[in-house]
């Protein structure tokens, strides 16, 4: 069996060669004029991200852990305060609870979607008022891979239990749900542009999305020390968390032809969902969400065979995640240990993630898919 040569898990090379004038344009621009932080590029892509988003306002900060961070910080969350969040997830949704002196409480996740599990998410809420030592008060919902959380459940229960809302969309910009753009899903969204995101820069990136401009306005005041009104003027404690001109020089650029790639990514997930189906255990496709595909995620028993064989062919693979936040040894003081969130547990043990971007052509799916088929077998 033959495999294309150079295979890229992400192909950022041939997303810059497509792009390469505007990007050179962009760049070129900033060091003529030479504002390096808070130029107006940085103005000119909030404009164009919250237009992308059908959102009021967007405000760009130095990564997606910062924007999850400010959003907790505007939100006043810290000691006593519980924030419920799936344990199937990158550090940094757990990490920022913990920075603003507040408690983690790891859900469960389901089996398909790999999103936060809303009945085991309603009975920790209940448990934490049960117990009586934290006060639960906010829910941080990931959406997985790209795929948009239950948020329609999500915004009743915050409802009922009187929590705030915060969407981990670092994987997810670009997706929808129903008619509803990410961005646009929860009261506050943050995201992220790491290079290899959907849509990423070429450095740390991120951003806080929203339709209300009093938060927007504790974001811009938080990303700059807690600005007031006037330079000097301190209005609250804050953090030095801006986005770099020349990144959103380079974002402007790549938002020029995002929904393209989007379109491609999906199209890219079909395919191999097409090969592989009856094969592996392939991602849920759910009619009523797009995903923005940020990966491609496979299920399987004998994971790190496979994997191992799909190395020794040149395939790229990646294991997101090998263990749940729950078992993290920095984190397991705040869990229930091993065997308390079994769907988490066994995601982490079966999960593999192919090679996902939209310059993947059928030729290399073909291959990567006979590769899987001939390993499984
Ligand atoms: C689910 C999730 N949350 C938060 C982040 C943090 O984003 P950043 O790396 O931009 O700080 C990431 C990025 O890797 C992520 O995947």
């Amino acid at each position: 069996m033959s495999t294309p040569t150079n295979i890229a898990f992400v192909d950022l090379k041939a997303q810059q060669a497509r792009l390469k004038p505007q990007l050179d344009e962009r760049m070129n621009r900033v060091l003529a004029h030479g504002q390096y932080i808070m130029g107006p590029e940085v103005a000119e892509f909030e404009d164009a991200l919250a237009a992308f988003a059908e959102a009021q306002e967007s405000v760009c900060v130095a990564n997606g852990t910062d924007a999850l961070h400010i959003a907790l910080m505007a939100e006043g969350i810290g000691p006593g305060d519980a924030v419920f969040l799936p344990s199937f997830t990158f550090a940094a949704t757990a990490e920022v609870v913990l920075l603003r002196g507040a408690e983690p409480v790891f859900c469960e996740v389901d089996g398909r979607t790999f999103n936060i599990d809303t009945d085991d998410l309603r009975a920790k809420i209940e448990a934490v008022r049960q117990e009586g030592r934290l006060r639960p008060r906010a829910i941080v919902a990931v959406d997985l891979f790209g795929l948009p959380a239950n948020y329609e459940e999500l915004t009743t229960i915050c409802q009922v239990d009187d929590l705030f809302l915060l969407a981990d969309a670092a994987q997810s910009f670009g997706a929808s749900l129903g008619e509803d753009r990410v961005g646009t899903l929860a009261p506050v969204t943050a995201t992220s542009f790491f290079p290899a995101k959907p849509l990423g820069c070429y450095g740390d990136g991120g951003a806080l999305i929203t339709d209300d401009p009093d938060r927007a306005a504790q974001f811009r005041s938080i990303r700059a020390h807690g600005k007031g009104a006037e330079k000097y003027d301190i209005a609250r404690i804050g953090l030095n968390s801006r986005l770099d001109t020349l990144q959103a020089a380079v974002l402007l650029a790549k938002i020029s032809i995002f929904q393209d790639e989007l379109n491609a990514r999906k199209q890219v997930a079909g395919m191999y969902t097409e090969r592989l189906a009856g094969v592996v255990t392939t991602p849920l496709i759910d009619n009523a969400s797009q995903s923005a595909w940020a990966q491609y995620a496979i299920l399987l028993d004998d994971r790190d065979a496979v994997a191992g064989r799909l190395k020794e062919n040149g395939i790229p693979t990646a294991i997101y995640y090998p263990k749940p936040m729950h078992l993290q040894s920095a984190y397991i003081e705040f869990g229930d240990g091993a065997g308390s969130l079994p769907a988490s547990e066994t995601l982490s043990k079966r999960i593999l993630c192919l090679p996902m971007h939209p310059y993947l052509d059928e030729e290399t799916i073909d291959s990567i898919s006979a590769h899987i088929r001939a390993a499984v077998s």
